[in-house]
C-alpha cells in the first residue's frame, strides 16, 4: 500500500519551530513513521501560468513531504474566504460569523480541484489516499471525476453542527453531495457523526444503513475516530523539558503563586473572553486568591486577515488590560497574555509546572490541548485540568472538572475548586483519564482509519457499480471556464 495523506497545512520534521496547530503537529510524528507522502501547501502562492502544480518534495522520516504552492487568484478566497470565513464558523457554530461571497466559493473549489490534479503524479494502483479536514470537503468528488478509483477517505477535525447549521453554509447542498464521494468519512465524535447522518436523511432524502449510505458516486462509510496523542512520548518530553531555560525561568518568576494555563489559537471558537471573565469573577468574589494564583494565557494569532480574527485580538488584550488593572499589584500580574507560539518541548514543560490547565473552548473538534495537558503531568502531583464540555476531548476526559463555558459563574467556582483539590483526588481523576489517553494513542487512530478505509473500498467494490445518477453539482467549470491552474 502507498499511502497519500493530503492536509492544507503540513509540518516539516525534525525542527523545532513554533506549531500552529493540531492537526499539523499531530500528523507529523505518526506520518513520518509510516512513510506516507504527505501533500499540503507550501505556504507560497504561484500565477497559473505554468503548466505543472509546483511541488517542492523533501525527506520525511520514511516518506516524503510534498509542498504545492497554490493558485495566487483563488488562494485568498479559498484560505481566508470560504474555509474560514464561511465553513470554520459555521462548523463551530457561529453562522453570524459568516462572510462569504460566490467567488470565495468558486476559489475553494478551483483549489480543491488543483489539489486533485496535482495528486495525480502521487497516485499508483495500490495508493491510498487519506484526505484531512474541512479545506477539501469537494476534493474526493474532483479526484473521482479525474477518474481516481483508489480508495479515498476523509477525515473531519472541526465538530460537524446540527443540520439547521450547516444549512448557513453557500452551496451546503452541493458540497455535502460531493463528500460522499469519500469512501469513508471519520468524525471525532459520536455528535458529529449522528449530525452528518441526519443532514444526509432530511436535506439529501438519503437512507443510512449501518452507518453506510449510497450515493451516485457508490457507497460511503461514516463512523467514529477520536484522534489521540502519544501520551508516553509526551510525558517524557515533560519530565526533561522542566529543566528547558523558558520553563525555569517560568518557574522562578512565581513567587510561591500557583499557575492555570491555557493555550489556544486566537479564535473565537476557543472561549477565551469567557475564560478571562471567569479569573476576573473569582479574583473578585474571592479577593484571598488574588496573589495566590495567575494565567499564563499563550493566544498564538491566526488567520489575521480575517476581521473576525483582528476583533477579537483587539477585544481580548483590552479584557485582559483591563482585569490586570483592576487586580493586579506593583509585584504581581494576574494574566501573563502572550501573543506568540511556543515549540512542543517547551510547552510540554509549561504544561507540567502549571497545577491547572484550563481548556474552555465555545465548541471544538476534539482540542489536544486537554489531552497534552494530562499527558505532561507529574504522577506524583499531577495537575487538573478544566475542560469545556463542549470539547470533543470531554468524550474520553471525563474525569476532568466539566465546565459549561457560557456560565462565568460556573467557571470561576470550579477554577478555584481545582487550585484547592487535595492529591488523592487529583491522583484518581487524573489516572483515570491517562487510562483513556493510552487506550486511544496517535498510532491507533492512524491504523484504525487506514484499516477501515481498506476494507470500507474493498467491500464497496465488491457490490458493483453504482446507479449512475446525473451530476448535481453546481456547475463551476462553465462559469469560472479559463481559470484553471495547471
Ligand atoms: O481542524 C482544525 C485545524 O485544522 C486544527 O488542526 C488547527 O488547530 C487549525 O485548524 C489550523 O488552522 P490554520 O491552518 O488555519 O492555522
Amino acid at each position: 500500500m502507498n499511502l497519500v495523506v493530503v492536509s492544507n497545512r503540513v509540518a516539516r520534521g525534525k525542527t523545532n519551530e513554533p506549531m500552529t496547530g493540531g492537526l499539523a503537529a499531530a500528523l507529523l510524528p505518526v506520518v513520518e513513521k509510516s512513510g506516507a507522502i504527505w501533500v499540503g501547501s507550501s505556504g507560497r502562492v504561484r500565477d497559473g501560468t505554468q503548466k505543472e502544480p509546483f511541488a517542492e518534495v523533501e525527506a520525511l522520516g520514511a516518506g516524503a513531504l510534498a509542498m504545492l504552492d497554490l493558485p495566487a487568484a483563488h488562494y485568498g478566497g479559498y484560505y481566508e474566504g470560504f474555509a474560514n470565513s464561511a465553513l470554520w464558523p459555521a462548523l463551530h457554530s457561529r453562522t453570524d460569523l459568516i462572510r462569504s461571497s460566490q467567488q470565495d466559493y468558486l476559489s475553494y473549489r478551483e483549489v480543491n480541484a488543483f489539489m486533485a490534479r496535482a495528486l495525480k503524479r502521487f497516485t499508483k494502483p495500490d495508493t491510498v489516499f487519506w484526505i484531512q479536514d474541512y479545506h477539501f470537503l469537494a476534493l474526493g468528488a474532483e479526484m473521482r471525476d479525474l477518474g481516481v478509483t483508489q480508495p479515498v477517505g476523509f477525515f473531519l477535525h472541526t465538530p460537524w453542527p446540527a443540520r439547521a447549521v450547516v444549512a448557513g453554509v453557500p452551496h451546503h447542498r452541493e458540497l455535502v453531495e460531493a463528500m460522499l464521494a469519500y469512501d469513508l468519512i471519520g468524525f471525532q465524535t459520536q455528535d458529529d457523526c449522528e449530525n452528518f447522518l441526519g443532514y444526509l436523511r432530511s436535506d439529501l432524502d438519503l437512507r443510512i444503513e449501518n452507518g453506510v449510505v449510497t450515493s451516485r458516486y457508490g457507497t460511503s462509510r461514516m463512523a467514529v475516530f477520536p484522534i489521540g496523542i502519544d501520551p508516553e512520548k509526551f510525558a517524557r518530553q515533560a519530565a526533561k523539558a522542566i529543566s528547558h531555560p523558558d520553563v525555569s525561568r517560568l518557574r522562578r518568576s512565581l513567587n510561591g503563586e500557583k499557575l492555570a494555563i491555557g493555550v489556544d489559537r486566537l479564535d473565537y471558537s476557543k472561549g477565551l473572553v469567557n475564560r478571562i471573565e471567569a479569573f476576573d469573577r473569582m479574583w473578585t468574589l474571592q479577593p484571598a486568591m488574588q496573589r495566590t494564583v495567575s494565567l499564563l494565557q499563550i493566544a498564538t494569532p491566526s488567520r489575521g486577515a480575517i476581521e473576525a480574527y483582528g476583533n477579537l485580538q483587539s477585544e481580548i488584550a483590552k479584557l485582559v488590560s483591563d482585569v490586570n488593572g483592576r487586580h493586579g499589584e506593583v509585584d504581581w500580574t494576574p494574566i501573563r497574555y502572550l501573543n506568540k507560539g511556543f515549540s512542543q518541548t517547551v510547552l510540554a514543560g509549561l504544561y507540567r509546572t502549571a497545577q491547572v490547565g484550563v481548556v474552555t473552548p465555545l465548541h471544538d473538534g476534539m482540542n489536544l490541548v486537554a489531552k497534552e495537558y494530562v499527558a505532561a503531568q507529574n504522577p506524583a502531583d499531577p495537575g487538573v485540568l478544566v475542560l469545556s464540555k463542549f470539547a470533543g476531548a470531554a468524550n474520553e476526559l471525563d474525569t476532568a472538572l466539566l465546565v459549561n463555558p457560557h456560565d462565568i459563574d460556573g467557571m470561576a467556582r470550579t477554577i478555584a475548586l481545582a487550585l484547592s483539590m487535595p492529591l488523592l483526588e487529583r491522583r484518581m481523576r487524573w489516572e483515570a483519564m491517562m487510562t483513556k489517553l493510552r487506550g486511544h494513542t496517535i498510532q491507533q487512530w492512524f491504523a484504525d482509519f487506514v484499516d477501515v478505509l481498506q476494507q470500507t473500498h474493498t467491500a464497496s467494490a465488491t457490490v458493483g457499480p453504482p446507479i449512475p445518477e446525473p451530476p448535481t453539482l453546481w456547475p463551476l467549470r462553465s462559469v469560472n471556464s479559463g481559470a484553471r491552474y495547471h
